[in-house]
């Protein structure tokens, strides 16, 4: 990466990839380690999302997330990168109750968390709550179509705007977004041409998950990308890898290597240190080196 591609990325310049291109790309990250990759690769803006409670936390929904388990994998994330641009999700009932709410928990993303912007759910019965956290200086990115925070109300993760009532009231919701002042908009699980109908009414960046090509960007959830959630593909996923399978394979080379006495050889471990001689300095090996390996003894 040379020294401009790996410049930071922040708000502004997200905001002019809607004129300017090239298109964002957008994965979500929930550790230092996938993040520091994600960021390597060139990836414009990581998410951590609420999805967590699904993908690692194992939950049928997103609902039970807290704001403390967004911020404790943020501060991870932000550790790790160095480019990208870093949202943090506002989990379910975490800024819905009120505008005072929201800004406290929108504040804690930031002052806790290290994330430079927040992801809330809705439409025009939010804009007011995005205006006040946009007012106190913190960045907005809406989501709208299908908003997962909703599951219990949309009767299960359904494709949202089918007929033209639903979908003009997604635009409509698109823009009160952004008119109260959001600088980006995911669009998710919507037909593809709605998805282009909002791309060309809003004036602000539209990042599409399950939302067709049209959109100034795509967001995709880091383990479906890499395929490791492999009992489950839904159809606006693309895999990128087969991390799952690869997963397992090595996990089983592994086992079968303890098992057979093949792992640890001898250039996996430590010999004993040489004898000193009288007057010399007594240093020893660290421990912990400052660099990778990150943990554990460095080497002999
Ligand atoms: O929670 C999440 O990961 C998301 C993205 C999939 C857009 O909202």
């Amino acid at each position: 990466m040379s020294a401009k591609e790996s410049k930071k990325l922040t708000v502004p310049a997200i905001r002019a990839r809607k004129n300017a291109g090239p298109k964002i790309s957008a994965v979500t990250a929930y550790d230092a380690t996938m993040a520091r990759l994600l960021d390597e690769a060139g990836v414009d803006v990581i998410l951590v999302g609420d999805s967590l409670g699904m993908v690692v936390q194992g939950l049928p929904n997103t609902l039970p997330v807290t704001v403390d388990e967004v911020c404790y994998h943020a501060r991870a994330v932000a550790r790790a990168i160095r480019r990208a641009h870093l949202v943090g999700d506002l989990p379910f009932m975490s800024y819905q109750a009120s505008i005072e709410q929201a800004l406290v928990s929108s504040g804690r993303l930031l002052k806790e968390g290290g994330c430079e912007a927040v992801k809330l759910e809705g439409g025009e019965a939010l804009a007011d709550t995005v205006r006040a956290i946009v007012r106190a200086g913190i960045p907005v990115m809406g989501h709208v179509g299908l908003t997962p925070q909703s599951v219990h109300a949309m009767g299960g993760f359904r494709v949202q705007g089918k007929g033209e009532d639903a979908a003009a009231r997604i635009v409509a919701d698109a823009r009160a977004i952004e008119q109260a002042g959001a600088y980006s908009l995911v669009i998710e699980g919507v037909p593809a041409d709605l998805a282009h109908r909002i791309t060309d009414a809003v004036s602000i960046p539209t990042i599409g998950i399950g939302a067709g090509p049209e959109c100034d960007g795509q967001v995709l959830v880091c383990y479906d990308l890499l395929g490791m959630v492999r009992d489950l593909k839904p159809k606006f996923v693309k895999r990128y890898a087969e991390l799952g399978d690869a997963v397992v394979d090595a996990t089983r080379a592994f086992v079968e290597e303890v098992r057979s006495g093949a792992f640890p050889a001898a250039e996996h471990s430590f010999g004993m240190a040489p004898p000193r001689t009288v007057g010399e300095p007594t240093g020893t090996t660290p421990v912990v080196g400052s660099m990778p390996p990150p943990y554990g003894p460095a080497e002999e």
